[in-house]
């Protein structure tokens, strides 16, 4: 395992400050209260503003931080260099950014309506590596500064009828994983978390809760691992021993077998299968 760094420690203390994407409810929150208790300021980020301004509200008496709020729709193209621009004009340098909003979409790729499998790619990937790269440079120009990205086990192995998430997840693994070889020896370190089903308002957006296999991590648990893989230097971190031998089945066996055991698991059943609300997705993630 990799020492600490102590430069990248230091951006986990008091005083550094945090933009957190997705901090309206589930890992963002919990990263959010995890880092407003170890006394760090935030930037938080969502499309629900009020949710926002209470967590800002409650965070800030809780423990003495300053929490700023600015809402916005990370899968428009121009929100994330509008988000940047904020927080230059606010005088808020970010040390920490945690690119955590995403979501995901289940059925036959074809029946999935265009739109939903679009601003998927958007928000998952486009958003994701676009503020990485506004907010990096001048991390690297600081000599320390930290990236967490939340991909999923789905990055491992393509997914059939979750084929865009998992997709987008497999871009942020690789993205994420090679950010970390360029950045590691710059004062940078860079994590990409990958959870397994984690008990959040995903499965709301989801709309069902069918296909959930396994033990349901916390958000605070899930958030918890991800700032010690964070202080260890990690490149990317699994939760659960359940979830890094699946992670790990694809390298065992042959890939297309791996996607044929995947198809059987997760076709959607039933006469409404095709008829999937926008957003519905799978549990296996
Ligand atoms: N839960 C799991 O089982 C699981 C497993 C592996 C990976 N993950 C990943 O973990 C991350 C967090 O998900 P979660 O489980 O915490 O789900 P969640 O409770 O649904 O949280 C998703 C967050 O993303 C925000 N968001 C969604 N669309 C957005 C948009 N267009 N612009 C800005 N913010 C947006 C949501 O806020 P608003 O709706 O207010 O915008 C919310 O704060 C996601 O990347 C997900 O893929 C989750």
């Amino acid at each position: 395992m990799t020492a600490p760094n102590p430069r990248l420690s230091s951006v986990l203390s008091p005083g550094h400050r945090a933009l957190i994407t997705g901090a309206s409810g589930g890992i963002g929150e919990s990263f959010a209260r995890l880092l407003a208790a170890r006394g760090l300021d935030l930037v938080l980020v969502a499309r629900s503003e009020g949710k926002l301004r209470a967590l800002a509200t409650e965070l800030s008496a809780a423990h003495g931080i300053r929490a700023e709020v600015l809402a916005t729709d990370l899968s428009r193209p121009d929100a994330p260099r509008q988000l940047h621009a904020a927080c230059e004009a606010r005088g808020l340098p970010v040390d920490l950014l945690i690119n955590n909003a995403g979501f995901g979409s289940l059925g036959p790729f074809d029946a999935n309506p265009f739109e939903r499998e679009h601003e998927q790619v958007m928000l998952n990937v486009t958003a994701l590596m676009d503020l990485t790269h506004l907010f990096l440079p001048a991390m690297l120009a600081r000599g320390t500064g930290g990236i967490i990205n939340v991909a999923s086990i789905a990055g491992y192995q393509p997914v059939p009828y979750m084929a865009v998430y998992a997709a987008t997840k497999a871009f942020v693994l690789s993205f994420t994983e090679a950010l970390w070889g360029e950045t590691r020896e710059r004062g940078v370190r860079v994590l990409a978390l990958c959870p397994g089903p984690v008990e959040t308002g995903f499965f709301d957006v989801v709309g069902t809760r069918d296909a959930a296999v396994g033990i349901m991590a916390t958000p605070e648990d899930v958030a918890a691992a991800g700032l010690r893989g964070l202080e260890q230097g990690r490149a990317s971190v699994i939760p659960g021993w359940r979830n890094r031998i699946q992670s790990s089945l694809p390298r065992i066996f042959s890939r297309t077998l791996t996607v044929r055991v995947a198809a059987r698991m997760m076709k959607p059943r039933g006469p409404t299968a095709p008829k999937l609300a926008p957003g519905a997705a799978p549990a296996r993630r």
